[in-house]
């Protein structure tokens, strides 16, 4: 375990209403407000996600979803409203770069490993044992080399541990990043459209990764592909226009008239890729909501 909890300052002032770390969600938000040029992009927006729950968060273009994760890593501040995460932290006073030392581990929607480094010295800059231009820093213990392989069996890269991560698929560059991510043992995961541009098959794996991962953690996870969603999906969110419109299981959320009405005209479906089998016609797409809806930016390369 490398994340080294802050101790809990007794002058903090999220300290007063805040609940113990170890109890109550692991992350709420409350009354969040951000406006870009006066156009209102979370509009005193109230979220919270339960520790060990795995939320998908969908909803149309433009929602704010990308915009939530940017505050709750730091990387955007809201003008009202805060963020507390384990209980006491106040994640916006916190900088971007405090965000491993906390406990969360972001992924962002395009694979950003280092192609010219093998998986095993990508997963060892993640643990900081090496730079990013490939040079050794520090000699790798024991423990350390078991938890790389253990998180390289967790991510099935394990045959690929010595090949160049820029020859990886899109797929296994994307599992390489969330080894990247697991290695450093976040309390919460932040996966921004993780199946985006992946094959059926790459999917259905991604989505048993997901399920091994969240045993050992809270993961809030965005997603436009609303065939994914389904067979994961406990619990999902739905945002629009900054706000939460809709919340319960996928069944619930698609039958809410306000949600359908969201996702309606909002331009065409994104279909995923399948291996061998012919693109779904439009509005059966796995992306679409029920049979109408939009879907998403473009997929990565
Ligand atoms: N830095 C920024 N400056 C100005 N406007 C921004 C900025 N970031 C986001 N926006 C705007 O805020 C709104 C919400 O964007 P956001 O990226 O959060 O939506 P999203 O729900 O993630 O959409 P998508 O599903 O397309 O990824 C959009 O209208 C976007 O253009
Ligand atoms: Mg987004």
């Amino acid at each position: 375990m490398i994340s080294i909890f802050p101790k809990k300052p007794s002058s903090s002032p999220s300290a007063v209403r805040a609940s113990p770390a170890g109890s109550g969600p692991i992350l709420s938000a409350e009354k969040l407000t951000v406006s870009f040029d006066g156009f209102t992009v979370l509009d005193a927006l109230d979220f919270s996600l339960d520790r060990g729950e795995m939320r998908f968060l969908i909803g149309p273009n433009g929602a704010g979803k990308t915009t939530l994760i940017d505050v709750i890593t730091g990387k955007t501040k809201p003008s009202r409203g805060r963020v507390i995460f384990d209980g006491w932290i106040d994640l916006a006073r916190r900088q971007e770069h405090d965000l491993v030392r906390l406990g969360i581990g972001r992924k962002f929607q395009t694979p950003s490993v280092f192609g010219s480094l093998s998986v095993f010295q990508n997963l060892e800059v993640a643990l900081g044992f090496r730079s990013s231009l490939g040079a050794q820093l520090k000699s790798l213990g024991a423990q350390d080399a078991d938890r790389i392989g253990a998180t390289l069996e967790q991510v099935s890269l394990t045959e690929q541990v010595n090949q160049r991560a820029g020859t990886l698929s899109h797929g296994q560059k994307q599992w390489l990043e969330i080894g990247m991510l697991l290695v450093q043992d976040p309390k919460l995961l932040l996966l921004d459209e993780p199946v985006a541009g992946m094959t059926r098959r790459e999917r259905d794996r991604t989505g048993e990764l997901l399920q091994r991962i969240v045993q050992d953690r809270s993961v809030l996870v965005v997603e436009h592909d609303m065939q994914f969603v389904r067979q994961l999906a406990r619990k999902v969110t739905v945002m629009h226009m900054g706000k939460v419109l809709s919340e319960g299981s996928m069944e619930d959320v698609q039958q809410d008239p306000q949600v359908i009405k969201a996702y309606l005209g909002h331009g065409k479906q994104r279909p995923v890729k399948a291996e061998g089998e012919p693109e779904p016609a439009a509005g059966t797409s796995s992306t679409s909501l029920a049979s109408s809806h939009r879907s998403s930016a473009s997929a990565t390369a």
